[in-house]
């Protein structure tokens, strides 16, 4: 495991854009895992200023989303389809054909995750999988106790979690309480795994999942057991290591 320490966040994203550049300009088809949330948000900008200087090329880039609300529709601002669309997608020259996000909208459940993992498979699997933490040390919305072994499935999120989502919501009410997520098992078959992590609310979660002992009550710890990942946090997150 590789830890590499940023100033702030600022310096955080750019040092997690320049590895996820790297990988494009290594293998220009490659199949980038994404997340969403407010830590990559950064990343994606740096990642678009570059593009705009005419330094990355998205054109065969694959991405594949690690998460969804089920029951909001893509064109619900709150949704990470809009989200990606609106802090990515629509910013560089990928082809949104070969961008992926789990159907919140599919009413089979069972049906909606097996097309995932299908989706996954036929892209060959993820080079590179971008990760946010958790401040319960969740991956995608891999909550605490998830068998490792889980593939995408539906997930009903923890009162932790909802609280945390509350603040891109208007009305409470309306903050999901079920989620799609790809599993820690196709996590873990990324050949490659970078996490941002910032600020000080995110330490203990870090400490947890870098120190702290390999259970699924901490779903980011069974990361020590990957070979090949690098965490970028600011000084904030890694106070407590
Ligand atoms: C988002 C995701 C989540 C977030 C995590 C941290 O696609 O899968 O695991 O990465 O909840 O969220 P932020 O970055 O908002 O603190």
């Amino acid at each position: 495991m590789k830890i590499i320490h940023a100033k702030d966040y600022t310096d955080m994203s750019r040092k997690a854009a320049n590895i996820i550049s790297a990988q494009i300009i290594m293998k220009p088809d490659c199949v980038l895992g994404l997340a969403t949330g407010s830590t990559p948000i950064g990343t994606y900008n740096q990642l678009v200023e570059w593009y705009n200087k005419g330094d990355l090329d998205f054109s065969q880039v694959t991405t594949v989303n690690l998460d969804e609300y089920r029951g909001i529709d893509r064109e619900n601002p709150q949704s990470y389809y809009y989200f990606m669309r609106d802090k990515l997608f629509s910013r560089v020259n990928i082809d949104t054909n070969r961008t992926f996000i789990p159907d919140g909208m599919d009413e089979d459940s069972e049906r909606a995750c097996r097309a995932y993992d299908e989706i996954i498979k036929r892209c060959g699997g993820i080079d590179l999988q971008l990760l946010g933490l958790g401040h319960n040390g969740h991956i995608g919305f891999n909550e605490p106790g998830t068998a490792f072994e889980a593939q995408t499935h539906l997930v009903n999120l923890t009162e932790t979690t909802i609280k945390a989502n509350q603040r891109f919501f208007k009305d409470d009410e309306n903050v999901p309480k079920q989620a799609y997520t790809i599993g820690i098992k196709s996590i873990m078959q990324a050949r490659k795994i970078l996490v941002v992590v910032s600020g000080e609310d995110k330490a203990e979660a870090l400490r947890a999942a870098v120190c702290g002992p390999i259970t699924p009550n901490v779903q980011a710890s069974v990361l020590q057991l990957h070979n090949d990942i690098t965490i970028v946090a600011d000084e904030a997150a890694l106070s407590r290591i």
